[in-house]
């Protein structure tokens, strides 16, 4: 089975492609390496770089496919804010060229990587699938937006269609070339940038007075291993014309100073942190209700806050 993995050149899509590969299946890549970067791009791979944008590219890249795993895409919040256009331009138009190309081709499989950020503010903690959607930015907006798409489509196509709305990925993937890891420039996620912090360039803590037990937000997060694991669980489980969305984190919440706390275990000294004020649009708690995904996919993520902060300490030597 030959799998097109669109953003394989990306934090999560290259630890997708390695996993997918040590199982025997086959791939490809589409991706322009805007944020992504083709030195782990494993031999033995097809590799298109190109873009969404471009229909010959994504023609190109689905030849002989059997399925698409959907992880290409603009994904810092801050900068959708910014430049809302190029969000929808690449993650919107982007997906409609992918599912125009596919119909085309005759590929009628797609898992695909929304966000936790389709929410917004949540109304019920912890947020099931059926929480209701009001997107906080334009980056949250366009993946609701392509949920949607992906839905008339299911039905009207009969396409077979899975969303994972993901709240924080970390972690890091070990493999013969070396450790698959966040590479974001600029790198906006926690756990990184408190295992980076440093006297001189302190990690910023947004607000010590949320409605939480240490007054710092609280936020879910899934080992990217686990969550490769439920793309493979959400690829076995598509059906025809049916459009599946599942939450994927761990069901807990850790603070601010819980995943500082976990560094500075890691590291072996106190990490250093600045308080500063709150950001604007930060929900105070933001954690996943992943029933949905254990009883109808089988999933149950398994690595901790430890081994996430562990594994990407050690892909940083
Ligand atoms: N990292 C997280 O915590 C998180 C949380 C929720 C959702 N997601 C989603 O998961 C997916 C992967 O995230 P990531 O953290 O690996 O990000 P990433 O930036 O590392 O990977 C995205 C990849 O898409 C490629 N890309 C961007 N525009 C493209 C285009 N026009 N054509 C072809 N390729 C293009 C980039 O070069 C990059 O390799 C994204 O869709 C993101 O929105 C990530």
């Amino acid at each position: 089975m030959r799998i097109l993995v669109t953003g394989g050149t990306g934090y999560i899509g290259s630890t997708a492609v390695e996993i997918l590969r040590n199982k025997g299946y086959e791939i490809s890549i589409l991706d322009d390496c805007s944020t992504g970067h083709a030195d782990c791009v494993p031999t033995g791979v097809r590799f298109i770089q190109g873009s969404l944008l471009n229909r010959s590219d994504i023609a190109a890249a689905l030849q002989d496919t059997d399925a698409v795993m959907h992880f290409a895409g603009k994904s810092l919040v801050g900068e959708s804010v910014e430049k809302p256009d190029l969000y929808h331009s690449v993650n919107v138009n982007g997906t409609r060229n992918l599912l125009d190309e596919m119909k085309i081709a005759s590929v009628t499989k797609i898992v695909f990587s929304s966000s936790a950020a389709t929410y917004g503010e949540p109304d019920v903690i912890p947020i099931p699938e059926s929480a209701s959607t009001n997107p906080t930015n334009p980056y949250g907006a366009t993946k609701l937006g392509i949920d949607s798409m992906i839905s008339r489509e299911s039905k009207e196509q009969g396409i077979s269609a899975v969303s994972l709305r993901y709240f924080n990925v970390a972690g890091a993937l070990k493999s013969d070339r070396g450790w698959l890891a966040e590479r974001h420039n600029p790198e906006t996620h926690l756990i990184p940038n408190v295992l980076r912090s440093t006297q001189a360039n302190p990690v910023k803590i947004f607000g010590n007075d949320w409605p939480t037990a240490d007054g710092t937000c609280i936020r879910d997060y899934v080992h990217v291993i686990d969550l490769i694991d439920a793309h493979i669980k959400a690829l076995e489980s598509l059906a025809e014309g049916i459009h599946e969305i599942y939450n994927l984190g761990s069901g807990d919440g850790y603070s601010v100073r819980q995943v500082v706390a976990a560094a500075s275990l890691a590291i072996g000294h106190e990490v250093p942190t600045i308080d500063s004020p709150r950001r604007a649009g930060d929900p105070a708690i933001l954690i996943a209700d992943i029933n949905k995904a254990k009883v109808q996919l089988g999933w149950v993520p398994t690595r901790r806050i430890n081994e996430m902060v562990a594994d990407t300490l050690a892909s940083f030597a």
